[in-house]
Formats: C-alpha cells, sequence, structure tokens
C-alpha cells in the first residue's frame, strides 16, 4: 500500500520558520520520521512538496496512479484553494488533512479550511506528530474500508 504525503507552500522553511510556531525539526527530519513510522506500518510513502498551486493540484490528481490515500498540509493554500480542494474531490481517494499547529486557535483566517470537507478528516496542533497521526488514521481507514 503506498500513501502520498504533500507539502504545501514555506513548509520547505520549517527548521527556521517560526519556529516557536512551527517547532525546530525541518522538512527533512519530518519526513524521516514518516517514513521510519510508515514501515512500522507496513506500508511505503511517496512524498512531494512545492510552493506552487498548480503542482500540488498536479500531484493530488498522480496520487491516483498508483496511492490509495493523500495526507496532505496544504499550508497557506488551507485557506484559500479551491482548486486543490476540486483535485481532491476529482480523484476521490481517501484523504486526511494534517497541520503543524492548531489553527483553530490562531488568527481568524486561519481557521477556516476550504479542503477539510473533501478530507475524511484533519488532524492539526501536533507539530511533527500531526504527520504520523494523520497516516496511522488514513491507513486504518483504508484497511477498514
Ligand atoms: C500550517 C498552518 C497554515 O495556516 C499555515 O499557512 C502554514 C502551516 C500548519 O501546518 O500549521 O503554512 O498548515
Amino acid at each position: 500500500m503506498k500513501i502520498m504525503v504533500i507539502n504545501g507552500p514555506n513548509i520547505n522553511m520549517l527548521g527556521t520558520r517560526e519556529p516557536e510556531i512551527y517547532g525546530s525539526l525541518t522538512l527533512e527530519d519530518i519526513i524521516n520520521e514518516i517514513n521510519d513510522y510508515a514501515k512500522t506500518l507496513g506500508v511505503e510513502i511517496e512524498t512531494f512538496q512545492s510552493n506552487v498551486e498548480g503542482e500540488i493540484v498536479t500531484s493530488v490528481q498522480k496520487a491516483k496512479n498508483d496511492c490509495c490515500g493523500i495526507v496532505i498540509n496544504p499550508a497557506a493554500y488551507t485557506h484559500t484553494s479551491v482548486a486543490i480542494r476540486d483535485a481532491i474531490a476529482a480523484v476521490g481517494l481517501p484523504c486526511v488533512e494534517v497541520h503543524l499547529s492548531n489553527i483553530h486557535n490562531r488568527e481568524e483566517f486561519r481557521k477556516n479550511s476550504l479542503t477539510a470537507p473533501v478530507c475524511i478528516g484533519q488532524i492539526a496542533g501536533f507539530g511533527a506528530n500531526s504527520y504520523k497521526l494523520g497516516l496511522k488514521a488514513l491507513v486504518d481507514f483504508i484497511k477498514s474500508a
């Protein structure tokens, strides 16, 4: 079973980006953690990060070829992107939205997610752990479907 893990804009800046909010791990550290965890779950992951909305849309579409589901942190596009929302809806793969920070206890504009309604669920506020929790939830969902 293969799962696509997608990260949106500025997630490549983790480690130095507002560490008081996003922590001190880099994206590479987080991917290494997810990879190790994926092995314990018996699944394979493919990772993709882009600062460009259309590239994220394309990666969601490509997941349809050989992945059973998607873990996505759309980052700032969470709050703005009809295109990413429509891509998730179009491919019809089960998708879990994850955030490092708790988007619900921050600025008002972060509280709304355009993408969460087309996902099976959202996990926010657990730092890098959000990805592992999201992956576990997704794999359990797929296995029980
Ligand atoms: C984020 C939350 C978003 O509001 C923000 O734009 C990000 C990161 C998170 O993981 O906490 O870039 O998705």
